[in-house]
């Protein structure tokens, strides 16, 4: 059966969470209005990206350096990427966020209406991928301004601006690699960008739009989901008060494991897309070969046939939680994300006595078809 979603949307209160439970109760697919198959359930989107052959990911006709990529060519990038996000390549950087975390939430106002995601989650997430890539801190307000730009053309889902943000994100890349790779200075510099601008894949060095395109993908699509999950983070907090003793006290592998049931239960990193080489049956449903696929986490995560009632559990759902995704293509920046997170947090739980909701004001969720929260307004003490 095809469901046009725009109309549930405006039936379901516009939160993607609501939407798409109430979907799952009598869908396992549903189609959007552009076309696109959307899987809701945790088995299907589990066997959909475990099934790299029948689900490719070569889904742009954009170069799209590794998500875009299949089987050997992936394999290529993959290799040269998790290089820079392994523990060894991370732990160095451990301190640097520390420090940008402590400084920001010591310096952001007592008593006064702050949002969690765009006054904490956006500057912190901005502050700590630069200093990981080696970015001037001068570009932060620029990146700022780009992630606003970014998050207003993506919920117009206006093609043309969302092109002209996709470009203009490229030229903040271009105008900080393209001095790099001319400068005589390239092979002594050493951050993580002319670490990159130095590697190479079959014996070449790695193209000017490889190079875009993987800085793209660490940093356009990142900060957001940083910003997005520090809002779900202190939106739990707010709603819970009574953990917040237990969490500052817990050990950085307890928290971490906290931080990944909270998004397990409110993932505001929605959905990945695949096409189908081949005819694909679903369920009662045949799928065309070249089919256009989104994987939607936000609703495998919440799916009762695993999460049964989505009771709060840790431990117990860890093996299911789909957040950072699976198969060939689960995100290599797991551990920076995690890490990340887990710190931010730690230092808003060390910095502040109390967390309450901003007189007069309410959470805001964003709209489908993005997940989490467009404003978290609260005070902090
Ligand atoms: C909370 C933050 C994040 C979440 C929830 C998240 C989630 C995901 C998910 C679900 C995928 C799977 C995509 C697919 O199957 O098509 C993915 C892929 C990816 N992620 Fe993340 N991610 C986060 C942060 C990061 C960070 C910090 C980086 C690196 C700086 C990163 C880099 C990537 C890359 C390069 C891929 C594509 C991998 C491939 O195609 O092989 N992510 N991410």
């Amino acid at each position: 059966m095809t469901i046009y979603l725009s109309n549930e949307v405006s039936n379901l209160n516009s939160d993607l969470r609501t939407l798409t439970d109430a979907l799952r109760q009598q869908h396992d697919v549903v189609k959007n209005e552009a076309g696109d198959w959307i899987l809701l359930r945790h088995a299907d989107i589990k066997a959909a990206a475990l099934d790299d052959t029948r689900f490719s990911s070569q889904v742009s006709r954009f170069l799209q350096v590794p998500n875009g990529l299949d089987g050997h060519q992936h394999r290529l990038f993959r290799e040269v990427i998790e290089r820079h996000l392994s523990r060894e390549a991370l732990s160095p950087y451990l301190p640097v966020f520390k420090k940008i975390a402590a400084e920001l939430m010591s310096s952001l106002p007592k008593n006064t209406a702050l949002n969690a995601v765009s006054d904490i989650g956006a500057v912190f997430a901005v502050r700590a991928q630069c200093a990981w890539l080696g970015w001037p801190a001068a570009l932060e307000p620029k990146l700022l301004q780009w992630m606003r730009d970014n998050h207003r053309a993506t919920r117009s889902q206006n093609s043309t601006k969302m092109a002209q943000v996709a470009q203009d994100f490229d030229d903040i890349i271009l105008s900080i690699i393209r001095p790099l790779r001319s400068s005589d200075d390239l092979a002594a510099a050493d951050h993580l960008t002319s670490r990159l601008c130095r590697e190479q894949v079959d014996g070449r060095l790695l193209s000017e739009a490889e190079l875009v395109s993987i800085l793209r993908n660490w940093t356009g699509g990142d900060l957001g989901s940083i910003a997005l999950c520090v809002g779900v983070i202190v939106a739990f907090l707010l709603q819970h008060p009574q953990q917040i003793g237990s969490l500052s006290r817990a050990s950085d592998t307890e928290l971490e494991a906290v931080i990944d049931e909270i998004l397990r239960i409110d993932d505001p990193f929605v959905s990945n897309r695949r096409v189908t080489t081949c005819p694909v049956t679903l369920g009662q449903h045949q799928l065309p070969s070249g089919a256009r696929v989104q994987l939607n986490w936000t609703s495998a995560n919440r799916d009762s046939a695993v999460f049964a009632d989505n009771t709060f559990a840790p431990h117990a759902h860890a093996a299911d939680n789909l957040v950072y995704g699976i198969g060939k293509h689960v995100c290599p920046g797991r551990l920076l994300a995690t890490w990340q997170l887990r710190i931010a947090t730690q230092a808003l739980l060390a910095c502040t006595s109390s967390i309450t909701l901003a007189p007069d004001q309410s959470l805001q969720r964003e709209q489908p078809p993005l997940g989490g929260y467009q404003n978290v307004p609260v005070i902090l003490g």
